[in-house]
């Protein structure tokens, strides 16, 4: 009785111990962020081109602000850098993801339905650039969102 209660706690501990290390684990991010950098295809000012490094921690990229109790990626901020590419699916992995600039560049393509995983998304400006298609109806799953700028695009309206 007493073991199985000791295994029993053990085992909670185990348990708790994993939950926090995913919640503290910074890799989904960075991976996030490289898929991002990776569907960029011009950088003129090599904003991202070497600061973008594995090397560092994703917490001092350009851009990227983190929360300090999770140390995940809050805030991301890549406007006004004159970047030309496209949104990958895996921006979705962003989760903890509270503010999205990325006004002003030259991102185009379709915004990607994954990007419906930004639960906690409060911002989100996607002003000057040169997306596409129609604009998404998941944006109505972003119950947190009270900023959207989605003008000088060419987005659908029905
Ligand atoms: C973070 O997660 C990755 C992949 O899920 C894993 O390989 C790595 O060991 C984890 N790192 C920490 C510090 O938990
Ligand atoms: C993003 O999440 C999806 C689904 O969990 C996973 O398949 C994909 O590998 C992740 N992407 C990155 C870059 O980690
Ligand atoms: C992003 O950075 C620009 C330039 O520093 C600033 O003007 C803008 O307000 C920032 N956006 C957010 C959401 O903080």
């Amino acid at each position: 009785m007493e073991k199985a209660f000791t295994f029993f706690l053990l085992t909670l501990l185990l348990l708790m111990a994993s939950s926090a290390m995913t919640q503290t684990n910074i890799t989904i991010d960075q991976l996030s962020l490289l898929s991002l950098k990776a569907q960029i295809i011009s950088d003129p000012f090599h904003f991202l081109y070497e600061n973008w490094s594995p090397a560092v921690s994703v917490c001092h990229w350009v851009g990227v602000t983190c929360n300090s109790r999770h140390h995940r990626v809050k805030c991301l901020n890549l406007s006004n850098m004159a970047l030309m590419g496209k949104i990958p699916r895996d921006l979705g992995n962003l989760t903890f993801l509270v503010s999205l600039d990325l006004g002003s560049n030259n991102f185009h393509g379709n915004l990607p339905q994954e990007m419906t995983r930004l639960r906690r998304l409060k911002f989100l400006d996607l002003s000057f650039n040169n997306f596409r298609g129609k604009v998404p109806s998941w944006f109505g799953f972003l119950h947190h969102l009270q900023v959207l700028n989605l003008r000088n695009n060419t987005f659908t309206v029905l």
